[in-house]
């Protein structure tokens, strides 16, 4: 099953739109964009996960599994958003095991939201 990796484009990181134009969203949407991605994970650009105090933010889903809301990213952490996604896309149910995170993956978990239910159990 793919997982998807939302990735906030418009995070400012709390700072006014620099000089540039580029906020710090785009800067990490472009460096992420510049790797290569892991098996079975697509990036998905948006606008705004509601995070917006937390620094740059993306969010991990798949059908059948947790959805995982992180924050606290810069633009230089594309290799740790895509180590969270490749252990994300590894794991069974989207949980991956505490001790496994990184320090960024663990310290700034916004929400985890459950799988939605299947049809048949509604
Ligand atoms: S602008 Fe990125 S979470 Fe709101």
């Amino acid at each position: 099953m793919e997982t998807t990796l939302y990735l906030c484009q418009t995070c400012r990181m709390g700072q006014p739109v620099p000089d540039d134009g580029i906020v710090p969203g785009q800067r990490l949407l472009a460096a992420v964009s510049a790797c290569n991605l892991p098996e079975n994970v697509r990036l998905v650009p948006v606008s705004c996960l509601s995070a917006c105090a937390r620094g740059c933010a993306v969010a991990l889903s798949r059908p059948g599994s947790w959805t995982y809301v992180q924050g606290g990213l810069t633009p230089q952490d594309a290799d740790e958003v895509l180590g969270m996604a490749r252990q994300f896309a590894a794991s069974a149910d989207g949980v991956v095991p505490w001790r496994e995170r990184s320090a960024l993956f663990r310290k700034n978990t916004i929400a985890r939201i459950p799988p939605l239910p299947a049809k048949e159990d509604i």
